[in-house]
């Protein structure tokens, strides 16, 4: 397999499930106005159909800057951001889901995720919220974030409207076994974040010793196990050199050998990690 080139995939070969495109642009800490906007629509014009931000990060009048620059309709695109944790009793989700969309320059979004299980988070109260969200239209679907199993399976109860995916950190020194399991027999979608372990995956021998037998960046590799697993990932990248190599990571077919190598790995870390995580209570 020779070096992967990111014009060498067409749009159309982003394959999905459920609708979601499996990779995905994030945007957390592209704070520059024009530089985030430039990514976004950078990002579109490579392909990608899926992004990602957040009320947390502060971009998404940019993000929507850039959807709307870019020459892709917006019915094509998988738009998803999330609910902050100070934001989550009824009237707030309410409210500033409503100015989330006002920021990003659309009348609705595919995915409005709780971000985390955290703070002003109530179950029946928050999940009853975006219930009332996707039955006015304004979301296609409820996402949940930084929830571990016992958590999504209270909210798959609660929830009437239906849940399409858990974001969680995974990469390949963190594979979330378990919670994969969870998800899977729900039918919820795992999107992974953080899918580079914010550039530590780079520095496992096992990666680049892949890399270099493909031809390709560890950053594709670490993507491309990511997708062999069944998950969407949303790497953040900012310029184009970034984002067209991980676009690119469509075309990478890793081996039975490639992938063994990399469940092998016993490392384990964990990047994104607040006091508020639930795995910390
Ligand atoms: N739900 C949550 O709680 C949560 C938490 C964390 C993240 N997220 C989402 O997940 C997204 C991705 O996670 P992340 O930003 O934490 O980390 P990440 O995607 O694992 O890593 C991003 C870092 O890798 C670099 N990079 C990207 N592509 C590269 C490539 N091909 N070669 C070399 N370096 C490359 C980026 O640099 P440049 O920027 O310079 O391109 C950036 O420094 C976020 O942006 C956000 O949308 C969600």
């Amino acid at each position: 397999m020779g070096t992967r080139d990111a014009d060498t995939v067409a749009p159309e070969s982003c394959p999905t499930s459920s609708g979601m495109p499996v990779l995905g642009l994030g945007t957390w800490q592209n704070t520059d106005a024009d530089q985030c906007a430039e990514s976004v629509e950078t990002a579109l014009e490579t392909g990608y159909r899926h992004i990602d931000t957040a009320q947390a990060y502060d971009n998404e009048e940019a993000v929507g800057e850039g959807i709307a620059r870019a020459d892709v309709d917006r019915e094509e695109i998988f738009l998803a951001t999330k609910i902050w944790i100070s934001n989550l009793a009824r009237e707030d989700v309410l409210e500033t889901a409503r100015e989330s969309l006002d920021r990003l320059g659309v009348d609705y979004v595919d995915l409005l995720y709780v971000h985390w299980p955290a703070r002003t988070y109530d179950p029946e109260e928050t999940l009853g919220a975006f219930e009332q969200l996707y039955e006015e239209g304004l979301i296609e679907n409820v996402g949940v974030s930084n929830f571990l199993p016992e958590q999504l399976e209270e909210a798959l109860e609660l929830c009437d409207a239906p849940i399409l995916a858990n974001q969680v950190e995974m990469h390949p020194l963190l594979p979330q076994s378990e919670l994969r399991e969870t998800c899977a027999d729900n039918d919820v979608e795992v999107v992974a974040y953080s899918p580079l372990a914010r550039g530590d995956v780079f520095d496992r021998p096992e990666i680049q010793e892949i890399a270099e037998k493909h031809g390709v960046s560890e950053a594709q590799v670490s993507l491309a196990w990511l997708r062999e697993k069944g998950v969407t990932a949303i790497p953040k990248a900012t310029g184009g050199d970034h984002i067209r190599d991980n676009w690119a990571s469509l075309s990478l077919d890793l081996d039975d050998e490639d992938i063994e190598a990399i469940d092998s790995i016993e490392e384990r870390n964990r990047a994104v990690d607040p006091e508020f995580g639930p795995w910390n209570q």
